[in-house]
């Protein structure tokens, strides 16, 4: 069974630990305690997960976690994920998402390179998207420092990969919704589906701006973790989206409310992966 080196402790980094512990398979799950709490990690530290600190930024440490570990794959999920932090916090937001970034693949190349996986975003397109999205669209204006890291952090690995001979694979995430081991309770972290799905549940109206016009790309969690766990870089780097679906924001709050959706995404997305949730189902009362 595979041995996973998971950098980046969060939300989504939970839920691939405890796919990946399902499945039989050993996980070393590191992070510096930024955006989660070392406690939210003490269920999966009991089914077995090895839950240690570790800052990305920190070139060194990531190489002697690499040498302790000897992972069969690396998850870089480590990240100042957030659109708002990105304006408060710019620095750290470089610091982590553009310069951790290329330390992490200096010290994946300094140890002879085990696969990395890499949790970018279906933002690094840019945001005004119609007709089908697929992975060789060029590269969109940034509105925010978290999404611009996205695009240098896979220039970057790419760099290293071909450099270095690196086996690389660059997943592009769409929005990700539904409830995992860790759930950031901070102001402005849910995602829209959940705040709507929380927000239509207390009989509160939702909030959205240009009458809910744009659309997003979204997948499951859980979708999500299983697509990560069962992705095994081969050599060179290659890049995927990872969306379900797309939808208009006016359309996840009609279902959140019950209502028949009106349709009209500006786009679709080409992903090469199955997906078993879809928004309807989920937000379904
Ligand atoms: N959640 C989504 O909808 C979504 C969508 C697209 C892309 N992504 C990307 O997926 C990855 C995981 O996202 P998430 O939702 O789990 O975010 P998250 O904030 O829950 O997890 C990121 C983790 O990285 C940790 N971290 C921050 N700085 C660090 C550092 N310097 N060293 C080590 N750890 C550090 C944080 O403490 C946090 O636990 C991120 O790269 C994010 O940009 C997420």
């Amino acid at each position: 069974m595979a041995r996973l080196l998971i950098l980046g402790a969060g939300y989504i980094g939970a839920a691939l630990a405890a796919r990946a512990l399902e499945a039989g398979g050993e996980v070393v799950l590191a992070d510096n305690w930024y955006a989660t709490d070392r406690a939210q990690l003490d269920g999966l530290a009991a089914r077995g997960a090895d839950v240690v600190t570790l800052d990305i930024r920190d070139r060194d440490a990531v190489e002697g976690m690499l040498r302790a570990t000897a992972p069969d794959r690396v998850h870089l999920l480590a990240a100042q994920a957030s659109r708002p932090l990105s304006i408060t916090e710019p620095d750290y937001t470089e610091a982590t998402n553009v310069t951790g970034v290329r330390r992490v693949a200096e010290a994946v190349a300094a140890r002879g390179g085990p696969p990395l996986v890499f949790a970018s975003s279906l933002h690094v397109y840019g945001s005004e998207l119609s007709g089908q999205v697929a992975a060789d669209r060029p590269y969109g204006v940034q509105g925010d420092l978290a999404h611009l890291s996205k695009v240098y952090g896979e220039l970057c690995l790419r760099l290293y990969a071909q450099r270095h001979g690196l086996a690389v694979v660059l997943l592009r995430l769409g929005i990700v919704y539904g409830s995992g081991p860790v759930v950031h309770e901070r102001a402005g972290s849910q995602t829209v589906v959940d705040r709507f799905a929380g927000l239509a549940a207390a009989g509160e109206p939702l909030p959205f701006d240009d009458g809910g016009t744009a659309t997003i790309g979204v997948v499951h969690l859980d979708d999500c973790a299983r697509i990560l766990h069962d992705c095994v870089p081969g050599p060179g780097v290659v890049a995927h989206d990872v969306a379900a679906q797309t939808i208009t924001v006016a359309d996840v709050a009609a279902l959140a409310e019950g209502r028949a959706p009106a349709g009209g995404a500006a786009y679709t997305v080409r992903s090469p992966f199955a997906y078993t949730h879809e928004v309807a189902g989920y937000l379904a009362r």
